[in-house]
């Protein structure tokens, strides 16, 4: 059985991964903030479902998840879906900047603190954000908030999160596309109507965005790496000894 730990499994994409994964008999741990949706899912599907309630925003939070998942020796997939969009600035109470705190620090803490344990980490975050969009001199952007400014910026963070991770952690970072989820967030009228619309006529059903993460996490390629680094050393062993191949 492996053991596989969802943010944002409460809802959307991560509430159809746990489900997918609580139904072939793996244990789930599920990190969310409701109670409610989780006893629904676990009505739902049964299995060894487990629950940390917490808000991955605050810190302290954050370093209490990371903690109670010490528990478990390895962790063979952790899903990073949390999600909560605010088109405004707002501060979580340790006076972080909000997408800041859940889409980068959340995330990061979880993969470092846990990275020991971890065999692949699927990120749900867009790639491909550039370059210059961390603001250095403003990380919380309290001089000049946008939405797109917090948006390249967390997602340019996540990709730096990728270059100093222990080589053992094969670390994904997957955009679903538009999928029709409830887009939890802080969205005001003219756009939120926007998104429905948009996700109405372009978006692509949960069940459907869940394949190809199912694939990056079941698509282990580490005992065929395994062989061809033994295969490997016994060529070069035989060339070293013989001159010739063995
Ligand atoms: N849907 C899309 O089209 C789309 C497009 C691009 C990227 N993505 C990415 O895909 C992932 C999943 O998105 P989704 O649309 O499936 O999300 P969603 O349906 O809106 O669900 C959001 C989940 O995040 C949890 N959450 C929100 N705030 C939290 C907090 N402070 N602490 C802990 N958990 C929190 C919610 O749990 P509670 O309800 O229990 O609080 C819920 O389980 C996200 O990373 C998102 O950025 C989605």
């Amino acid at each position: 059985m492996r053991t596989i730990v969802i943010t944002g499994g409460t809802d959307g994409i991560g509430r159809a991964l746990a489900a997918h994964y609580l139904r072939a008999g793996e244990r789930v741990v599920v990190v969310g903030r409701s109670r409610q949706k989780f006893d629904a899912l676990q009505q739902e599907t049964g299995g060894d479902a487990r629950f940390i309630q917490a808000d991955l925003s605050l810190v302290r939070e954050i370093e209490r998840v990371v903690a109670e998942l010490q528990q478990y020796e390895r962790i063979d997939a952790l899903v990073l879906a949390a999600s909560y969009v605010r088109y405004k600035r707002a501060e979580t109470e340790e006076g972080l900047e909000h997408q800041f705190a859940l889409f980068y620090l959340g995330r990061a803490l979880l993969v470092r603190g846990l990275a020991d344990r971890l065999g692949t980490v699927v990120n749900l975050v867009v790639p491909g954000a550039p370059k210059d969009a961390i603001q250095w001199n403003d990380l919380q952007l309290e001089k000049d908030y946008t939405w797109k400014r917090t948006n390249l910026q967390f997602r340019r963070a996540n990709e730096l999160l990728a270059v100093d991770l222990p080589i053992h952690v094969r670390y994904h970072r997957h955009s679903p596309g538009f999928v029709r989820t409830s887009f939890a967030g802080d969205v005001d009228g003219l756009a939120r109507m926007g998104v429905n619309v948009l996700v109405r006529v372009l978006g692509t059903t949960v069940d459907k965005a869940i394949r190809p993460i199912i694939a990056l996490i079941d698509d282990d390629d580490r005992a065929e790496a395994t062989r061809l680094r033994q295969e490997t050393a016994r060529i070069v062993e035989g060339v070293r000894s013989t001159g010739r191949t063995p």
